[in-house]
């Protein structure tokens, strides 16, 4: 018998492709809605293997329920969506889309930080709002990118492909990690720092670690205080390492200049969101790895991960390999 799979949400048909040749293969086939949770709970009850996004929250009472789950891949490098310790527990594998979306995420990065520092969503609605009347010394005026002082917090592989681009601007390159990246120092002239010292010293200060119990509130009153009047905070990681209502106060009292960001607290961040009114606050739907390419490349590394799984290798991409030992 072939094993059973449920995919969460519309996914590239080369990837479901990939997956029908070998497996009996269950869709959500809707682009923009989610699949109940109520279905998704009943769907983990009884397959061999649940292929999920980020959006998806895969909890502990979940994986009690399921009677045949041996794997879970996650299309998305993160994995916070799922409770990890309660995988293992159950010695369900758990696998994500590491390397291949370290460049698209990156050119997003660059994207929002310029973006923010140049003000262009709101240059742009002022020119189609009308408001363009002449040109003026002072107009939308924002802040230097070329030569100035980035500091990364999270110099994992994209953490490193950002640090690429900042080389090509001339940039000074702080970072800050659970571990020093001897090899980024030698190679792209990165300094690691203090925390505290990156804030003090960044115009951008740049998230990019990984959500964990460590990260989470990780940017809040204390260290929005601790950053300069003219800087500008760039999240594309995750919603939650940053306290939103002191990242409010922030930046109407002026503490900061700016925030770009990808990822909020609640996804999607609703309309009536504080952050939302703010104009020096540049948004983003959470598309940081969102290219054509990658995220059919994606797709497809996360179907491989699957078939692995279900073909008792060790998935290329295993998080929990922990439970290899068990
Ligand atoms: C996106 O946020 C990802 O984790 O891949
Ligand atoms: C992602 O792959 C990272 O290590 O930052």
């Amino acid at each position: 018998m072939k094993p059973s799979i449920f995919i969460t949400r519309k996914i590239p048909e080369i990837a479901v492709q990939m997956l029908r040749e070998q497996c009996e293969v269950e869709m959500w086939d809707k682009e923009d809605i989610p699949v109940p949770v109520e279905i998704l709970r009943e769907k983990v009850k009884t397959v061999d293997g649940l292929y999920c996004m980020l959006s998806d929250s895969i909890n502990k009472e979940m994986m009690e329920e399921a009677q045949n789950l041996k794997v879970i891949s996650n299309l998305a490098v993160g994995y916070n969506n799922i409770d990890i310790q309660a995988a293992s527990e159950k010695g369900i594998m758990v696998t994500n889309t590491p390397g291949v979306l370290n460049e698209a995420t990156a050119d997003l990065t660059f994207s929002l930080l310029m973006a923010t520092a140049r003000r262009i969503p709101e240059a742009s609605d002022f020119v189609r709002n009308g408001e363009w009347k002449s040109w003026s010394p002072m107009l939308l005026t924002g802040q230097d990118v070329f030569g100035a002082t980035i500091g990364i917090i999270g110099m994992g592989r994209i953490g490193e492909a950002v640090a690429r681009r900042a080389k090509g601007f001339n940039m000074n390159i702080l970072y800050h990690n659970r571990s020093r990246k001897e090899q980024a120092e030698k190679e792209l002239g990165a300094t690691y720092v203090s925390l505290e010292e990156l804030l003090a010293k960044s115009d951008f200060v740049v998230l990019l670690a990984p959500f964990t119990e460590e990260t989470k509130n990780l940017i809040a009153k204390k260290e929005l205080e601790q950053m300069k009047e003219t800087s500008i905070l760039i999240n594309v990681a995750r919603g939650g390492m940053v306290n939103e209502s002191d990242l409010y106060d922030a930046l109407v009292q002026k503490k900061i200049w700016a925030a770009g960001l990808d990822v909020f607290e609640q996804e999607p961040v609703p309309l009536d969101h504080p952050l939302l009114t703010l104009p020096n606050v540049v948004v983003l739907p959470h598309i940081g790895s969102a290219s054509i390419k990658t995220r059919i490349t994606m797709s497809e590394v996360a179907a491989s991960n699957m078939l692995q799984a279900l073909n008792g290798q060790v998935p290329s991409d295993l998080v929990n390999t922990n439970i290899l030992t068990r």
